[in-house]
């Protein structure tokens, strides 16, 4: 029997490089990556080492999710309303500063400073960190489909989805999976603007 490229499956560290190159490919023209990682060069050098640490975190607490045929991948953690207080992001900050530079993980903490104020803390959630599909093969339903396995999982254990927009494209996306906004954009200082969005689970 065969598989489709585009079947969704569970990531293990086994996946580890493979799934980062596919974000480091998918990210070079997402703005919240060009803002903290302006220089095209360094982007393109500097992103695995961006996606690595996020990834290490996800495979430890949360689900990373790719396809078959390694055209997309997924990072989401699991956000435990409860726990939230306790996260530490010292490790994190190690690990950026040494994957992309001290200049460029700062930017990265300043957006991430200003995700963190307006993250939710109502409800636990599945908070989709990064989506990305090679450009290769971009709006072809891959991203879509990947996204779709998960949010089935979500609403059949009845748990609530957040994301931050990079684009209002990408929102669009989120919109027809069943996202809705929440709150006002997020604008980076001289940069793009993040969409906040939610979805609760499908009733029924
Ligand atoms: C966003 C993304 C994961 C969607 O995956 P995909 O397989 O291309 O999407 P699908 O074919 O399932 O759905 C198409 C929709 O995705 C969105 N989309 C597709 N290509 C996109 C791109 N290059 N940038 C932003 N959104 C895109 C649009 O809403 C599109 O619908 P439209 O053509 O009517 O505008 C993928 O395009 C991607 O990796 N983009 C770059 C990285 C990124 O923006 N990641 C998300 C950060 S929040």
């Amino acid at each position: 029997m065969t598989t489709s490229p585009r079947a969704v499956r569970r990531a293990t560290t086994a996946d580890a490089k493979v799934l980062v190159r596919i974000l480091a490919d998918s990210f070079q023209d997402d703005p919240p990556l060009m803002w903290i990682i302006p220089d095209p060069d360094d982007r393109r050098r500097l992103s695995p080492g961006f996606f690595r640490p996020f990834l290490d975190i996800v495979l430890a607490t949360g689900d990373a999710h790719i396809t078959e045929g390694q055209t997309g991948a997924a990072m989401w953690l699991d956000v435990d309303i409860a726990a939230a207080a306790e996260e530490d992001s010292g490790e994190l900050r190690q690990f950026l500063v040494s994957g992309i530079g001290a200049e460029y993980a700062e930017r990265f903490f300043v957006l991430d400073s200003m995700f963190s104020a307006k993250h939710p803390n109502h409800e636990s959630h599945d908070y989709l960190l990064f989506v990305g599909v090679i450009p290769l093969v971009q709006n072809q339903g891959v991203g879509g489909g990947l996204l779709s396995h998960r949010l089935v999982g979500l609403d059949e254990a009845g748990r609530a989805a957040y994301v931050e927009a990079s684009s209002t494209r990408n929102a669009a996306l989120y919109a027809r999976l069943g996202f809705s906004p929440m709150g006002d954009p997020i604008k980076l200082p001289d940069g793009p603007a993040l969409y906040p969005m939610w979805r609760p689970p499908a009733s029924g």
